[in-house]
């Protein structure tokens, strides 16, 4: 899998993608998506003559779909190079990757973006695009050069800089708690044959780099304890904590895509069934409220009383798992966390019983305790979906082989959704290129003026009429006329 073309290479823009003839149906969904990302398309609008992102080299690594096409095309149109590889191994769209290489007219079109992902890449493969996505030598005669900037999703991009960094200077790799030591292999041979070509490769690539920006969740807790160990290189907006992304995306995003990768995969009747959803945060409460929305008995778990609560409040049943898991026939992961559902939990499920993971790492389903039960074996239903076979005889369906299912099963969130997330994506590197340089080597949220923003583009495509305060109703709740409206304090 992943050929590359001799005549794009040739044309100096190197990629690495499934099927290049798929590119005219990825370029009619693009075009159609653009329609539905009006904050993306206002971007362009505003910033197109002004070219601020002129000289940036921007990494990208997201999963490789329409929206991301649109996302990556606004920061080329705002001057941007672009080189992109996707953040999971079963989520990228491999038309949207041939649509992006050949851009909008031929192989030849200066247009074109470097790409490197296809769905159903192996670990080595991924690890091996994301160092791609990284390496800008081909723009520089052959001689080491890296980005300008990162725009990263799960901080596994991030995370290699950061590896690649220490391992040149100590000959280690820093501790990481996502990776399994397979993962750790596969970085540490990449980082081998690295350093073997050029011992400064990484240390040149953060001297120059001005920062990051990154989409999720799991990504931010992740740089939160670099920085709290003193270890974060470079600034990171935070697009996640942005209200207009992890208010809406999460949950809203995740309300349409769980419910299309569970009928694509399945096609399984819901209502009336018992669903679980692990976790009620932003991502659980959009699981919970769809699974709710076709008739199904939620039952929620957490650890957080405020969460818990919330979820009582919003009306479903809060139990540990242990209690119910024999009435379940939908078990949904939204933590973040690892080990949710484990081998003691597998033996004591319903027959074929689904089994769907939508946080970002596949460790919320112990796949390795599962694959480890005696005597059971995997059955392949159709790509992406397994039927594990115990040797009691009862069977669980697991989709994407636990990985997120919204993305592998189906194609993620919708476009209007991810507009909104990418808005602030493409504000955030237009500020990293603008003020990355004075910015301090932490975590930073992107700022109320922008949310707004990101909300108000928005607003024109839904019909929303909004009102405006008079200058005495302003001055009596102390804001300015045209926002911002809400103190950094408030929780929406
Ligand atoms: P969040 O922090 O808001 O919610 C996670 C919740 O899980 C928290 O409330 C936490 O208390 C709870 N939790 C942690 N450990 C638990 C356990 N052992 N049992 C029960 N509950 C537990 O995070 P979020 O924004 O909802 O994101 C959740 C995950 O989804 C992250 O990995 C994020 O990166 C990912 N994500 C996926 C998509 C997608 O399209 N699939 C989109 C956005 C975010
Ligand atoms: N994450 C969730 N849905 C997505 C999508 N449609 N494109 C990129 N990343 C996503």
């Amino acid at each position: 899998m992943g050929i590359s073309n001799a005549e794009a290479s040739a044309q100096s823009l190197e990629y690495q993608i499934s099927d290049i003839s798929l590119a005219e149906a990825g370029r009619h969904q693009i075009t159609l998506a653009q329609n539905e990302m009006p904050g993306l398309m206002a971007i362009r609008e505003e910033f197109v003559a002004s070219q601020p992102l002129a000289g940036a080299r921007i990494s990208v690594s997201l999963s490789i779909t329409v929206q991301t096409a649109v996302l990556v095309e606004t920061l080329v149109s705002l001057g941007a190079k672009v080189r992109l590889s996707s953040c999971n191994i079963f989520s990228s769209q491999d038309e949207a990757a041939a649509a992006l290489v050949v851009g909008n007219g031929t192989v030849k079109s200066p247009a074109g973006i470097e790409v490197f992902g296809w769905k159903g890449e192996t670990t080595q493969e991924f690890w091996d695009c994301l160092d791609k996505t990284l390496d800008w030598s081909s723009h520089n005669n052959g001689q080491t050069l890296g980005p300008t900037s990162i725009l990263d999703d799960g901080g596994d991009v991030i995370y290699l800089v950061h590896q690649g960094k220490e391992f040149e200077t100590t000959g280690n790799l820093l501790q990481e708690e996502s990776w399994d030591q397979n993962e750790f292999d596969v970085v540490r041979n990449l980082l081998e044959r690295s350093k073997s070509k050029d011992a400064y490769r990484f240390k040149s690539l953060v001297e120059n780099l001005i920062g990051a920006s990154e989409e999720t969740t799991t990504g931010i807790q992740r740089l939160i304890q670099l920085q709290r160990n003193q270890q974060l290189l470079f600034p990171v907006i935070n697009v996640n904590d942005a209200v207009t992304k992890s208010k809406f995306d999460n949950k809203y995003g995740i309300r349409h895509s769980l419910i299309d990768g569970l009928n694509r995969a399945t096609d399984v009747l819901i209502g009336g069934k018992v669903a679980f959803v692990a976790g009620y945060g932003d991502v659980g409460k959009g699981c919970a409220e769809a699974m709710a929305g076709q008739g199904a008995r939620v039952i929620v778990s957490e650890i957080d009383p405020i969460c818990a609560l919330q979820a009582v409040m919003d009306g479903y049943q809060v139990a540990a798992l242990e209690s119910v898991v024999e009435q379940v026939d939908f078990f949904i992961t939204t933590t973040g966390n690892k080990d949710i559902f484990r081998p003691q939990h597998f033996v004591r499920m319903k027959h074929q019983a689904i089994l769907a993971n939508v946080g970002h790492f596949d460790n919320e389903i112990d796949m390795v305790g599962l694959a480890a039960i005696a005597g059971i074996k995997a059955i392949e239903i159709k790509p992406l979906v397994h039927e594990w076979v115990l040797p009691s005889g009862r069977s669980l369906i697991v989709l994407s082989e636990g990985r997120v299912m919204n993305l592998g099963n189906a194609t993620g969130h919708p476009s209007f959704v991810m507009s909104a997330s990418f808005t602030n994506q493409a504000l955030a590197q237009i500020d990293l290129a603008q003020n990355g340089q004075k910015m301090s080597k932490e975590v930073h949220l992107i700022s109320k003026e922008n949310d707004e923003k990101v909300a108000r583009l928005h607003l024109t495509a839904l019909g929303v009429e909004l009102t405006t305060l008079s200058k005495d109703q302003a001055r009596y709740i102390g804001v300015p006329i045209e926002g911002p409206y809400k103190a950094n304090h408030y929780r929406y």
